[in-house]
């Protein structure tokens, strides 16, 4: 899919920004602090729903000012979309598709897909199981709506059954209505559980076979997932009824924690590099290396399931690779529309030929070169 058109009233530093993109490769350059990845931010709020870097919407908003306003135009292989949020510091986001008003924020998911990399991403690797949960969550989210319904589903109730937990702590005879919490989370989470496990064993695949090709020694890289609920055979039926008995076993211990222990929502991707862990073991430039094999499997697990290549956007990671990885990270220029934000402009890049377009970015101010 191409981004064509990106039109921005009072988002973040630009009061008005319009846009109209014809190239493969987009080179937004400037300074620091002048509004490169507020552009890209903003594109991928139009493919998510939320910033990349805040759950607070009202930061998004030009200060000063009560509404902004993202407008957004992809070309898709089925004819283009259309996407307009309106975020306010009154209201909840409003979202339309095509001029009709969206319901609920998870009709957005799948009309613009992105990719966004940034160095942050390291944390991919590096970070807390969370980081990787949303990994697997927003992949798997923008790939399938039904997935990202099913885990607003299992957070509202988590909480019921942990603000229960809390409950229970003062009033005993509330125990008795646990067990209702715990079919319905058993049953969402293993929905939920068994989704992460197909998207393991696809991107694993794919991961292994590009880092492959982008590590310098032939490396073997295996993602897995690591289950807080233990199961013999991936069915969900198993899946299910060892998660319920869990639950049900946990009951004491979480009374007194005032939170559960257990589920998928605490698990995580075991990610390693010949059989030796990433996380804790790799050396700066492995991890980076995942990191960059894991995101260009995005990218390829995007166009299988979709049968369209998303829009990648790379948040001023090509100064971070060596010449060999950002060779390989411009061969998808020929197939994915990429946003690029840079402050130095890269010697690699004289080679691209004439499909890209330079932006210069001041002070919330664009100008084509
Ligand atoms: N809600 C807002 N209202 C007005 N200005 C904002 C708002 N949010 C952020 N900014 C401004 O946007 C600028 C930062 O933009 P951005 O993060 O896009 O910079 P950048 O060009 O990517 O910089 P760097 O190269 O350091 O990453 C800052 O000057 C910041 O003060
Ligand atoms: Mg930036």
């Amino acid at each position: 899919m191409y981004l064509r058109e990106l039109s921005l009233i009072n988002y973040r530093n630009y009061s008005k920004l319009e846009l109209a993109f014809n190239s493969n490769l987009i080179i937004i350059s400037g300074r620091n602090a002048q509004g490169k990845t507020n552009i890209l931010e903003s594109i991928f709020l139009s493919c998510t729903g939320r910033s990349h870097r805040t759950p607070r919407d009202r930061e998004l908003i030009l200060q000063g000012e009560k509404e902004s306003m993202i407008r957004t135009m992809v070309e898709k292989r089925e004819g283009p979309s259309l996407i307009e949020i309106t975020l306010s510091l009154k209201e909840n986001k409003k979202i339309h598709i095509n001029g009709m008003a969206a319901q609920r924020i998870g009709e957005l998911m799948g009309h613009i897909n992105g990719v966004l990399f940034s160095p942050e991403d390291l944390k991919l690797v590096k970070g807390s199981p969370a980081e990787r949960r949303r990994f697997m969550d927003m992949e798997i989210s923008q790939i399938k709506p039904q997935y990202f319904y099913s885990l607003q589903q299992y957070n509202r109730i988590l909480s019921h059954r942990n603000n229960l937990l809390k409950d229970i702590n003062e009033n005993i005879s509330l125990r008795s209505t646990l067990p209702i919490w715990d079919e319905q989370i058993a049953r969402v989470g293993t929905y939920i559980i068994m989704e992460r496990l197909n998207f393991t064993d696809k991107i694993g695949k794919i991961a292994r076979k590009i880092h492959k090709e982008i590590s310098s020694s032939n490396e073997d890289l295996e993602v897995l997932y690591e289950p807080s609920i233990g199961f013999n055979s991936p069915h969900a039926e198993e899946i299910e009824e060892n998660y319920l008995y869990i639950l049900e076993s946990s009951h004491d211990e979480d009374i007194k924690r005032g939170s559960t222990g257990k589920g998928c929502h605490r698990d995580d991707l075991a990610i390693s590099i010949d059989n030796m862990d990433v996380r804790t073991f790799g050396s700066q430039g492995q991890q980076r290396t995942a990191v960059l094999s894991l995101k260009l499997s995005e990218i390829e697990m995007m166009f299988r399931e979709t049968g369209e290549y998303p829009l990648l956007l790379l948040d001023d990671v090509l100064s971070e690779l060596d010449k060999y990885r950002q060779e390989q990270l411009l061969t998808y220029f020929d197939k994915v529309q990429t946003f690029m934000t840079l402050t130095d402009y890269p010697d690699i890049l004289g080679d691209i030929g004439s499909n890209q377009e330079i932006y210069e970015v001041s002070g919330g101010r664009v100008t084509k070169i």
